[in-house]
């Protein structure tokens, strides 16, 4: 193994800090019937490439999963909350569900995890879905109601929570392209009608969720990518970071839908969550400037650029103000030896960052599971542990394993 991928490398952490992987209902449970996911994946002609079907049967194997967080010795896990299945029908809520949920995390903190919850993780109630789901400004009154019924049956078996993971990419790909559940195509008119409805139903389930039983932090988890914007279009001509563009460029419109709005929102939030997975070029208008033909790519088509995590982080924490916490970070690859280069780069990226005094409080690993990945189907794996399609055993892999041991060393 090269030096770079030493589990050493990255040096002592901060009191407090949390070691986590992390996970998200409808990529593991199975069976989410109920949610615009579940309809979009099996619509005619959708896009998604197959069902999540059973995922990876989270929904009955969860202490199977708990395990593995606790074989790598993990600090947290960080899981989500489905809202389909909390509130079936609009405001008809399940108990069945709550209590389900209640005894994942009441499991996982007598095994001395810390639970991090996410209130929406990317799937909607189909429900909601059919009512123009996060166009319609109702959505955040309802969604601040099921965040209120769910932190009342759960606030104290919850030591961090998200109100709602990357809306910026909801809002774009689900409302705006089409591309995403629940498939709506309306251009500029569903992005900006998603993004208002998104922050006003985040800042309602924030004071919701702080309003219930339990004290922990409170906050949003953004997709940040390293983002260029190139002015003129083209990959040839200057590209500019998040900090560096002109207000008035083209592009900065973009910069404020994609991460401006959601950074200023979380100034009154008690982190950041940021999520970066690579350095991304784009125009003016977010259209994806192809990468070049002999550029190192991951399954995903992404190009491979670990050091993108360490320069959305300093630009989160410049902009928010408040610490922040990498609530995910990881590759798709079919080889787990560049998934440990990947890692290691990336909080090295990160150490880097933190040297020079970005307020970080903790990592997470995405993912703790070969998944469900979205649109994509099973094919990308992001896993620190592979799932068996079927037995649905997992067994961790090495990058699990190297994990574990830099957790170790880090603390020693
Ligand atoms: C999402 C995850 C997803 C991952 C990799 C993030 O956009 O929160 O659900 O699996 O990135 O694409």
């Amino acid at each position: 193994m090269s030096d770079t991928a030493s589990t050493t490398a990255f040096g002592p952490v901060p009191p407090g800090w949390l070691w986590g992987a992390a996970t998200a209902a409808h990529q593991i449970e199975g069976g989410n019937t109920n949610s615009d996911w579940w309809a979009f994946e099996h619509a005619p002609g959708s896009p998604a490439m197959e069902s999540s079907a059973d995922a990876c049967d989270s929904w009955h194997r969860w202490p199977d999963d708990l395990a593995l967080v606790s074989e790598m010795g993990l600090d947290a896990y960080r899981m989500s909350i489905e809202w389909a299945r909390i509130e079936p029908a609009e405001g008809e809520f399940s108990l069945a569900a709550l209590e389900h949920y209640r005894r994942i995390l009441a499991s996982a903190q007598d095994r001395g995890l810390k639970t991090a919850v996410t209130f929406h993780h990317f799937t909607t109630p189909q429900w909601m879905a059919v009512q123009d789901g996060w166009m319609n400004a109702e959505i955040v009154d309802r969604f601040a109601r099921y965040a209120d019924i769910a932190v009342q049956h759960l606030g104290d078996r919850i030591d961090m929570a998200a109100t709602i993971n990357e809306p910026n990419v909801v809002a774009g790909l689900g409302y705006a392209t089409g591309g995403f559940a629940p498939g709506i195509a309306a251009g500029q008119v569903g992005l900006r009608a998603a993004t208002e409805n998104f922050v006003g139903a985040h800042v309602k389930a924030r004071d919701a969720i702080k309003g219930g039983p339990g004290e922990f932090p409170v906050g949003l988890t953004l997709a940040l990518p390293d983002l260029v914007v190139h002015p003129d279009g083209t990959l040839d001509g200057q590209g500019f970071r998040y900090d560096e563009l002109p207000a008035d460029a083209p592009g900065a419109d973009y910069l404020r839908v994609m991460a401006g709005v959601y950074l200023d929102a979380a100034q009154d939030d008690d982190y950041i969550g940021v999520q970066t997975y690579f350095t991304q070029h784009v125009a003016p208008d977010g259209t994806v400037l192809a990468v070049p033909a002999d550029e190192r790519v991951t399954q995903m088509g992404w190009p491979f650029t670990p050091e993108s995590l360490g320069r959305a982080v300093r630009h989160a924490h410049a902009v928010a103000q408040v610490p922040v916490i990498v609530t995910e970070n990881g590759i798709a690859t079919t080889d787990d030896e560049e998934r440990i280069e990947y890692y290691a780069r990336s909080l090295a990226s990160l150490r880097q960052a933190m040297d020079d005094g970005v307020d970080v409080r903790g990592f997470f690993a995405w993912s703790l599971l070969d998944n469900f990945e979205w649109a994509e189907g099973f094919r990308p794996t992001f896993g620190l542990a592979a799932v068996d399609p079927v037995t649905f055993d997992r067994t961790l892999k090495p990058s699990g394993r190297w994990y574990a041991e830099l957790v170790w060393a880090s603390r020693a």
